[in-house]
């Protein structure tokens, strides 16, 4: 009897709060719509996950004006958190999107913690394989970044999340806007989140000459695309520093969660907490970047608008270069251990 062939062929699945992806690459939120708007163009089964546009508990019309600008290496957004609330996303979009293939994450925004908490529970009672919870949009004027950019606030809604969708992995997504990211991301850990991603978008603003006005009606917008690269990606290699080795960086201390602290004062399991890296990945080179920095898989946004395909060719290129390494495993492409 011959023996069960061995593959030769690298694993390319990760393993991000309990939840399996076959491969490291998801769609950000945002950027994809539900995922099945792209069917005739690519193989959507193929990617390792999809984010759903930022849901909220009732549905928002988005913000008035322009809601797009390019600039030279990146793209300005200020769309608003545009979507039909999570009860109409529960009963028309997930079932499609279930469908799909890719494991599904809802990501959660809300006006404030009740908004959160309650969206949180609808979410908790669904199909979603994990949620996202956004305390990082830059273009809302009520909650989104708001929660992002202190300890307190960011452990607050987290806290509240975490008690009512006590079923579901949960990712922070971080706001590169933070003036003190590990000291929100170490609250968030001490609050309750599984995992972390980073980053949403830069805070940033354009305007029209020819008026002699801002561009957007709230005059800054989230800037995306390979114009943010580099400083993601320094964003997160000290974020995974930061998490593993909490005393080497001078950064303030969550307030919540003290039961959560080990006699260090270090974060118990914050550590070992998951990174999910963003921010202008274009190409399998980029992607490789950032999963060298430390993260456990990478999210792409801006790239599928101006090539729509790129995801699945960073998948391909990933394999490559593992395959061209003799690399099995991806934990073998983090350069931090
Ligand atoms: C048009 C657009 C809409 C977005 N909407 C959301 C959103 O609803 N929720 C969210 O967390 N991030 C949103 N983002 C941010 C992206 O998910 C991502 O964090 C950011 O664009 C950086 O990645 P990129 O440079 O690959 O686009 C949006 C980005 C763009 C460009």
């Amino acid at each position: 009897m011959s023996g069960v062939p061995q593959s030769a062929g690298p694993d390319l699945s990760v393993l991000i709060a309990g939840v399996r992806l076959k491969n490291p690459v998801i769609a950000a939120s945002g950027c994809f719509g539900y995922g099945g708007e792209y069917g005739g163009i690519l193989d959507v089964s193929a990617l390792g996950g999809l984010c759903t546009k930022g849901l909220t508990l009732r549905p928002r019309p988005g913000n008035r004006g322009e809601r797009l600008h390019e600039t030279p290496a990146g793209l300005l957004n200020s769309i608003g958190l545009e979507n039909p609330g999570i009860e109409e996303f529960l009963e028309k979009e997930l079932p499609r999107m279930k469908s799909l293939g890719p494991v599904l994450i809802a990501n959660l925004s809300g006006g404030d913690i009740g908004e959160y908490a309650e969206g949180a529970g609808l979410l908790d009672r669904s199909e979603v394989d994990m949620i996202e919870l956004n305390i990082s949009c830059p273009n809302v004027r009520s909650g989104g970044m708001a929660f992002g950019l202190d300890g307190e606030a960011a452990a607050a809604v987290t806290g509240a999340v975490r008690r009512a969708a006590a079923h579901k992995p949960l990712m922070v997504k971080l706001s590169p806007n933070a003036p003190d990211l590990a000291a929100v991301a170490r609250a968030c850990a001490a609050a309750g989140a599984d995992a972390f991603s980073l980053v949403n978008t830069f805070k940033a603003m354009a305007i029209d000459t020819a008026r002699r006005r801002p561009v957007f009606d709230n005059v800054s917008a989230g800037l995306s695309g390979p114009a943010i690269r580099p400083m993601a990606l320094r964003m997160v290699w000290e974020l995974y520093g930061a998490l593993r080795n909490p005393d080497s960086m001078n950064h303030g201390r969550p307030k919540g969660g003290a039961e959560c602290r080990d006699g260090g004062g270090s974060i118990k399991g914050a550590g070992a907490l998951p990174i999910v890296g963003m921010g202008g990945i274009a190409c399998a080179n980029d992607a490789l970047e950032f999963l060298m920095a430390g993260s456990t898989a990478v999210q792409v946004g801006s790239a599928t608008f101006a090539r729509p395909p790129s995801m699945i060719e960073i998948i391909a290129g990933i394999g490559e270069y593992m395959r061209s390494r003799g690399l099995k495993t991806m934990a073998e492409l983090n350069i931090r251990n």
